[in-house]
């Protein structure tokens, strides 16, 4: 793929899709913007425009599959196709476990799961069709670690690497990419109280990564690299061992 032209972002008006959004806007991309905040959307119009992108924004909600299929039909018809779409809209939380409604979890599941499915699915026949594009979605390290209270965080961050892993032989037969970015903490406001004591990078320079390994079509990135020996050694650990040390790590949600 030479330099992409038309790319789609979901959760765009806040830190690493905002961030993906002036990356290709300097690039001189139309960057499709959604998200449900339009008055944040409308300040980073403004500000893709200034960096040479042309920006189409655009009110939307996830978790609703109608208005993400005429949404990008939309985006198609005026960016005059599709080069790259980036799942990237997510929310963080807890499970609410002991609050007597899967309302918390669910609302996780739904965005983080269904609205990946939601956003992208709508682009996959073009993309067939013309033989080229990417599709990618935003997991997180989480998805490779069960952390206690957020279940359904880290399993919708692994059900998007999985159904991306069932993809891809199929995509790839029509010179589709698929790809998996998998950050640990990036400095946004998805990270919060404790949390924001952990190392991060900022979500600038995590962009411009993520730019860089979407056009080389990489499968899984996991980002910042010392989060891949950290996977590894969780992959390796025995179960007993990885619940006996979480424990003692989390003794409550990270809000
Ligand atoms: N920051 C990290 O440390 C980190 C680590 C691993 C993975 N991630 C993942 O990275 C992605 C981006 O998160 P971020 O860190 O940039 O957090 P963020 O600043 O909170 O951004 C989240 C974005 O998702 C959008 N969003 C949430 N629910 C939505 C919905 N129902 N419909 C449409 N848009 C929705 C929000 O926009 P509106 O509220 O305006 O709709 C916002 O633009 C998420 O998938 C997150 O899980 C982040």
């Amino acid at each position: 793929m030479n330099s992409p032209k038309k790319v789609f972002i979901t959760g765009a008006s806040s830190g690493i899709g905002e961030q993906l959004a002036y990356a290709y806007a300097k690039r001189g991309a139309c960057v499709g913007l959604a998200a449900r905040r339009a008055e944040l959307l409308k300040i980073i119009s403004d500000k893709c425009s200034d960096l040479g992108g042309k920006p189409i924004p655009y009110q939307l909600d996830v978790q609703d599959p109608e208005a993400c299929k005429s949404t990008a039909e939309d985006f198609i018809r005026n960016a005059g196709g599709i080069d790259i779409a980036i799942a990237n809209a997510g929310i963080g939380g807890d499970d609410g476990l002991f609050s007597g409604s899967s309302d918390q979890i669910n609302a996780i599941l739904n965005t983080n799961i269904l609205g990946v499915t939601n956003s992208l699915i709508p682009f996959i026949p073009v993309m067939k069709n013309q033989k080229s594009g990417a599709v990618v979605c935003i997991s997180s390290v989480a998805g490779f670690l069960p952390l206690p209270y957020h279940g359904g965080y880290s399993s919708a961050k692994t059900a998007i690497r999985m159904i991306f892993d069932s993809w891809r032989p199929t995509l790839q037969k029509y010179n589709i990419k698929t790809v998996t970015i998998c950050p640990g903490f990036v400095d946004t406001p998805i990270v919060k109280g404790s949390a924001r004591k952990f190392p991060m990078k900022s979500a600038e320079d995590a962009a411009e990564s993520f730019v860089r390994v979407i056009q080389k079509g990489t499968f899984t990135f996991i980002y910042p690299w010392p989060y891949r020996l950290l996977v590894w050694l969780v992959k390796l650990m025995p179960i007993r061992i990885y619940n006996w040390m979480i424990k003692k790590m989390f003794s409550k949600p990270i809000t």
